[in-house]
């Protein structure tokens, strides 16, 4: 029993491990670059003086300081700012990412997925011949995290004007590159579905929610949530279908259509024409004329 505990305990630690951290000096937000905890430390019990960034991790070990929750409660204000409803977008989309980088700061499996390296001075996506300090993560999630969240956000106003974020893996990655300035992290994303992947359901865009993992959030609409137009129902759910060229898909439906209607019809035509001429060897020679003018009609 004793023994049973004891690899268990051993289990938790071998598992539950952090691999960053950060440190802000006062006033708030003023951060240093994140550091790699090596090697990797236990979660622990952290009482937050601000609001929980993350009220899904409410009362348990964590990977985030208070530091690190206080930094978090102004870069998710700069995510709704950018995809919830004050700018027309989708507050579910925003707190599906809110969840996404909670359980990249906070979860106590952190090491598990989080794979923190050096930090290097990068060009900064805002000005690029600016260098900022970042420091280097690869965050592994499973596709079809990387397909839900994509699918929330994809009729967001902000990253539709993106040509690099039309796709699940580039929004993504898109979002990683964002952090740079705002984090000082470089995420690059992996996807796999192996064990060392992060899994997570998130809420559709279309759910009829007030509350999202603990964020207040307003319902979302056809004009930001491509699940919630009825007429592009069909269209907008496998997005594998996006960037198919409508036209050349409509010229081949076509095409195979009127192939399919001219094969009936000199079928019927000959079968007719068959009957016709059994029975003109019966003695009626009327029917062929009848039946060359028809069938030749049909192949026009
Ligand atoms: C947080 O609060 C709990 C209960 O009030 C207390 O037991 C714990 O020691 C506190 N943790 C820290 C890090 O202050
Ligand atoms: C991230 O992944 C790349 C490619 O597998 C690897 O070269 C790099 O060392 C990894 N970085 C870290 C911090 O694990
Ligand atoms: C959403 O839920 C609210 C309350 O639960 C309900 O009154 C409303 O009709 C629902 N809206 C839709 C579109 O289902």
């Amino acid at each position: 029993m004793v023994t049973k505990m004891w690899i268990l305990l051993l289990f938790a630690q071998v598992y539950s491990l952090c691999s960053l951290r950060q440190n802000c000096v006062q006033p708030p937000y003023d951060c240093q670059t994140p550091f790699s905890v090596n090697p990797p430390s236990p979660p622990f019990m952290e009482n937050f003086t601000a609001p929980y960034a993350c009220p899904m991790f409410l009362g348990q070990e964590v990977c985030c300081s208070q530091d690190q929750n206080e930094a978090m409660n102004y870069k998710f204000f700069l995510l709704d700012e950018t995809f919830g409803h004050s700018v027309g977008g989708c507050d579910i989309c925003a707190a599906n990412l809110k969840n996404l980088w909670c359980h990249f700061t906070c979860h106590p499996l952190q090491s598990q997925y989080v794979k923190t390296g050096e930090q290097k001075y990068v060009p900064s996506p805002v000005e690029p011949t600016q260098l900022v300090l970042a420091l280097l993560t690869n965050f592994t999630v499973t596709n079809s995290l990387s397909c839900e969240i994509y699918q929330s956000c994809q009729k967001c106003p902000y990253v539709t004007e993106v040509s690099a974020m039309q796709s699940p893996q580039g929004f993504l990655e898109f979002q990683g590159y964002e952090g740079i300035p705002i984090g000082l992290v470089w995420t690059t994303f992996y996807f796999s579905d192996g064990p060392d992947a992060l899994d997570l359901q998130f809420l559709p865009c279309s759910a009829n929610v007030t509350n999202a993992y603990g964020y207040q959030v307003q319902p979302c609409s056809c004009n930001n949530c491509l699940n919630q137009c009825q007429a592009n129902y069909l269209v907008a759910a496998p997005s594998t279908l996006e960037g198919i060229d409508w036209i050349i898909v409509g010229i081949v439906y076509l095409v195979v259509l009127v192939f399919t209607m001219t094969l009936f019809f000199s079928k019927y035509a000959w079968l007719k024409w068959r009957k016709n001429k059994s029975r003109r060897e019966e003695g009626n020679s009327n029917g062929i004329y009848q039946d060359l003018a028809l069938s030749n009609l049909y192949y026009e």
